[in-house]
């Protein structure tokens, strides 16, 4: 069994501090659901996690199996088996979706893929998750749909096989049908060797996996966990109480953020508006 380890993280982005002493642990046969309202820096920890050099770590560490990763490149974690599925997947013009696939499986391996073996496992992958094989002929998620690109964030999922794996709010942008798919994906890698670090506002999404916890982040730091009935609560109450039970402040509190929390609170939100 492999553990993750973040200790203390403090993280700034263009001089600002988000994550402000966060501490999280997940071993390799866990699921985490990650909520928190917006803005309060669950992709900045993801993305940090993953090692983009534009969030920077002011204090603490990353250990993957007590080894500091803290300053390790993307590439280098990657291959120590961490994955990250974005929230905003770029459109890469000129790189062949394809040609992408078997280089990053080629990153990972001694000895470069064959072209069969390869195809073999691109074709499963395409049905796995339901896109058209011939997609994988186009250029890496130009002119993607939504839940094109978040589909592709799972089928390199499969095809790279990560220890970790990171998922972004994978399942905005997907019809019911997609979120069925992405989430059977899912079920079916939860096998008991994988970690799993899952964003989502939905618990339509968590419902559908298994789940071992969930975490709330708020303000840059866990602010309560619990399992799914912290999930059932956010879903239909939203985040208000984290101040009257936990006397936090929650510093961003926008519109926007109110209308995405979760489904039901959604519909609160919005019947308050009307
Ligand atoms: N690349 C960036 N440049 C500037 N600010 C950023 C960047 N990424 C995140 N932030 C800021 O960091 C805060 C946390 O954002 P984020 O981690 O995306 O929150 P969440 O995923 O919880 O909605 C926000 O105020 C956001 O504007
Ligand atoms: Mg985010």
């Amino acid at each position: 069994m492999s553990v993750l380890e973040i200790k203390n993280l403090h993280v700034s982005v263009a001089d600002k501090e988000i994550l402000k002493g966060l501490n999280l642990t997940i071993s390799s046969n866990e699921t985490i659901a990650l909520l928190g309202p917006n803005g309060n820096g669950k992709s900045t920890l993801l993305q940090t996690i993953m090692g983009n050099p534009n969030y920077k770590i002011t204090k603490g560490q990353i250990l993957l199996d007590n080894k500091d990763i803290t300053s390790l490149e993307v590439d280098e974690r990657s291959k120590l088996g961490i994955f990250l599925g974005m929230q905003y997947p770029s459109e890469v013009p000129g790189v062949n979706n394809a040609d992408f696939l078997k280089a990053s499986l080629n990153a990972h391996r001694e000895k470069p893929v064959s072209l069969f073996e390869f195809y073999k496992l691109l074709n499963n992958a395409y049905d796995r998750v339901s896109i058209p094989f011939e997609m994988s002929n186009r250029n890496l998620n130009e002119g993607f749909s939504g839940g094109e690109k978040k589909k592709n964030e799972i089928l390199q999922m499969l095809i790279l096989n990560p220890t970790f794996v990171m998922l972004d709010e994978i399942d905005s942008g997907l019809d019911v049908d997609a979120i069925q798919i992405v989430a059977s994906v899912i079920k079916e890698k939860q096998d008991g060797n994988k970690g799993f670090l899952i964003v989502s506002h939905y618990a339509r999404l968590y419902d559908l996996i298994n789940v071992d916890k969930a975490v709330v982040l708020v303000n840059g730091k866990v602010a309560t966990t619990g399992g799914r009935e912290l999930i059932k609560k956010i879903d239909s109450e939203g985040y208000e109480w984290i101040k009257k039970e936990l006397g936090i402040e929650i510093e961003k509190e926008t519109t926007m953020n109110q209308v995405s929390i979760g489904s039901c609170a959604t519909k609160e939100a919005l019947k308050g508006q009307k």
